[in-house]
């Protein structure tokens, strides 16, 4: 098989957008407790976080956290978690079937997003809560000092603003299984006043409205558009939410899982053009891709809720293996190529729960097989993304019908030169040459080229084995008179870096 592509650093999509590398924190089985959040670990910090956790999320490259769910958001009360730990209150979680302790709440989060080096994104209850309670949260985190809530941080030991510039109204209100489910009108008016009411406290915020939980939801299209119709000047983004899975051991299908995140984020972005159109409107509303990753979630949705309301069970703890790594590098691939109006992303989650980053309690921590490709994409992603407009052989798909076999996208930094290139192999048996021509890069070396393979897609990474899966050196490669040719192994994921 063979590919062709070609890179001019003329031919720009958008800028990289730093929050395309951002996650997500949920109080959800492990991900908060023994997760980021475990007192008395060996490697516990004097606020109770896990610093071998802390490490690895630098390692990752995240940029943003969305915080506190998720599901869980929808039936939270936010002052249950700050003041002092043995006066919060234990919670039925519904969401999940769990107990939350509290112990950790919204002043450790900031605490903790400040020694990661990352941005808060902060999610309101808008499904058993409103109005009142966002504000009033808003007030606590906002308000230096002089008001009810805000001298109340303040006591509670956080004497400066916690700076939350973003802001979710709420989380899927479009799903039938969240607390407070809205219909679309329902939703739109509530997320609209709330978004009214908080842009009086601080109009620079920046909100997101939520959008559709999955491009196969009933409401998909119909729900953005009416949303949007009664939010579009009071808001900046629009969500989309995307989980990938092989089903019935089709991974060619599997394999082309941007496809389908490609045609949910044009199809959003048309809809939400339209309305704009409609309302005779200049401005553009971006897509937050707030929840995305591969997500064995046919096999939760099988399984028995726990019965005992158990405090951080094990839940969600997928296991990935290579091919998953690369599907998912395939929709990294994706929200770079419409950096043009996805400008912000959450991996969902950050450790533990459909987690690059796995964690024993009282033990290690250690890299899942999705953890390098996120890392890679976050390092050596920077610039201007490229539009690229590969040549490539194609295969037939039971889902998605024919499909290319190459998936790329490449980046451009005009300050120090360098150029990356991202690219996917989708065939699940055959390896791809990809020739690609740089001429209007001009005289450039060839830093590194890797590759995420190997020859038994469904290997996976262990605790006791984290190093079975990484990205290796492609020797296979060569660069003479403008023109570079690779080739890529069967189920990979790619990176080549020229400078
Ligand atoms: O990320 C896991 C869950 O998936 C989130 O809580 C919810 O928003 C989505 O359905």
């Amino acid at each position: 098989l063979t590919a062709y592509l070609t890179l001019d650093p003329a031919f720009r999509v958008a800028p990289v957008r730093r929050r395309t590398f951002g996650t997500f924190v949920e109080h959800l089985g492990r991900c908060v407790y023994t997760g980021v959040y475990e007192p008395g670990h060996p490697t516990a910090d004097e606020d109770g976080f896990r610093r071998d956790v802390l490490d690895l999320v630098r390692e990752l490259g995240v940029t943003t956290a969305r915080y506190p769910g998720g599901n869980f958001v929808s039936g939270y009360r936010w002052e249950d978690g700050v003041g002092p730990r043995e006066r919060r209150p234990r919670r039925l979680d519904l969401a999940w079937h769990s107990t939350e302790t509290n112990e950790f709440g919204l002043d450790e989060f900031i605490a903790w997003t400040r020694k990661a080096g990352v941005e808060p994104m902060m999610a309101v209850n808008l499904g058993t809560r409103g109005i009142a309670e966002a504000l009033d949260l808003l007030e606590y985190c906002t308000v230096e000092q002089g008001t009810h809530l805000s001298d109340l941080r303040v006591a509670n030991g956080a004497k400066e603003p916690h700076g939350i510039r973003m802001w979710c109204l709420g989380n899927e209100m479009d799903g039938p299984w969240q607390i407070g489910h809205k219909t679309a009108h329902e939703y739109g008016r509530l997320a609209a006043e709330t978004a009214r009411a908080m842009r009086m406290v601080d109009p620079a915020l920046e909100l997101v409205a939520c959008g559709s939980s999955g491009s196969s939801m009933e409401t998909f299209g119909a729900w953005e558009a009416a949303v949007l119709e009664e939010t579009y000047d009071l808001v900046d983004f629009i969500s989309c939410h995307a989980y990938y899975e092989e089903h019935d051991g089709d991974l060619g299908s599997f394999l082309a899982s941007a496809v389908d995140m490609d045609h949910f984020i044009d199809s959003v972005v048309a809809t939400a053009d339209a309305v704009g159109a409609r309302l005779k409107s200049k401005k553009k509303i971006d897509i937050s891709f707030d929840e995305w990753n591969v997500w064995y979630l046919s096999r939760f949705q099988g399984a028995e809720p726990p019965r005992d309301w158990p405090v951080a069970p094990r839940l969600l703890e997928d296991h990935y293996h290579l091919a998953d790594a690369v599907a998912f590098g395939g929709l990294l691939i994706s929200l770079l190529r419409h950096s043009d109006r996805v400008t912000s992303a959450c991996l969902a989650q950050l450790v533990n729960v459909i987690a690059p980053i796995m964690t024993e309690p009282g033990g290690g921590a250690w890299r899942q097989t999705t953890f390098h490709p996120f890392a890679q994409a976050s390092r050596h992603a920077a610039g201007h993304v490229l539009r690229t407009e590969p040549v490539s052989p194609s295969y037939v798909t039971e889902r998605y019908g024919e499909v290319a076999t190459l998936d790329a996208v490449a980046t451009h930094d005009e300050e120090t030169g360098a150029t990356t290139l991202f690219a996917v192999n989708r065939s699940v048996d055959q390896p791809l040459t990809l020739t690609t021509s740089l001429r209007g890069l001009g005289p450039v070396r060839l830093a590194e080229a890797t590759t995420l393979s190997g020859p038994d897609p469904y290997v996976r990474n262990t605790a006791d084995a984290p190093g079975t899966v990484v990205p290796r050196p492609n020797s296979d490669v060569r660069l003479a008179d403008g023109t570079l040719e690779i080739t890529l192994p069967p189920v990979s994921w790619n990176v080549i870096r020229l400078d």
